[in-house]
């Protein structure tokens, strides 16, 4: 995926090299074993089918816990962003107990903006994130209210 112009576009913005995504790989598996929670694979159940990948992320820097989203081109619209991010949500507040979540979207990403709106977010304010411009959406866990 990281190979995919179009994927990177507003994540890392230009495709990754085989050891950058060694160096990926090795966050998002020590994410889990150092905080408890982190990044699922997204399988298609008919075959396994490596779709994307969506979860918790919270590196160091970050503002907040955030639940993110990324799906191979080949995949987009057909709503598995929108189904997997709900799947994170329901895991994270129900399992994890987290109070809120966040999600930072670059402003011209509608299509990321449009899967938090269809998450229930809601914009919060944006800010400037590792140098670039974003929009923080907010989801707060009912069961804290
Ligand atoms: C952001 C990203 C995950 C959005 O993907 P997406 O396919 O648009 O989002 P969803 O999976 O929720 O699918 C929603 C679309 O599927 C359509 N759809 C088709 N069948 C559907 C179904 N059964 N249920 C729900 N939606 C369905 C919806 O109408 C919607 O299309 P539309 O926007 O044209 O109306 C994708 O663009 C991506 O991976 N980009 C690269 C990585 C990235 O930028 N990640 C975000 C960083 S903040």
């Amino acid at each position: 995926m990281y190979s995919d112009e179009a994927f990177v576009h507003y994540l890392s913005g230009k495709p990754l090299s085989k050891e950058q995504v060694w160096d990926n790989m090795a966050i998002i598996l020590g994410h889990w074993h150092l905080l408890g929670y982190g990044i699922w694979a997204l399988e298609r159940l008919e075959d396994g089918e490596l779709v994307g990948r969506a979860g918790l992320l919270n590196l160091p820097g970050w503002p907040d816990v955030e639940v993110c989203w990324a799906l191979a081109p080949k995949f987009w619209g057909k709503g598995y962003a929108t189904e997997a991010a709900k799947a994170c949500v329901d895991w994270a507040f129900a399992e994890a107990g987290f109070p809120r979540l966040i999600s930072l979207v670059h402003p011209k990403n509608k299509a990321s903006e449009a899967v938090a709106l269809r998450l229930g977010e809601a914009f919060r304010e944006q800010i400037v994130f590792e140098g670039k411009p974003t929009k923080v959406y907010e989801i707060l866990n009912p069961a804290c209210a």
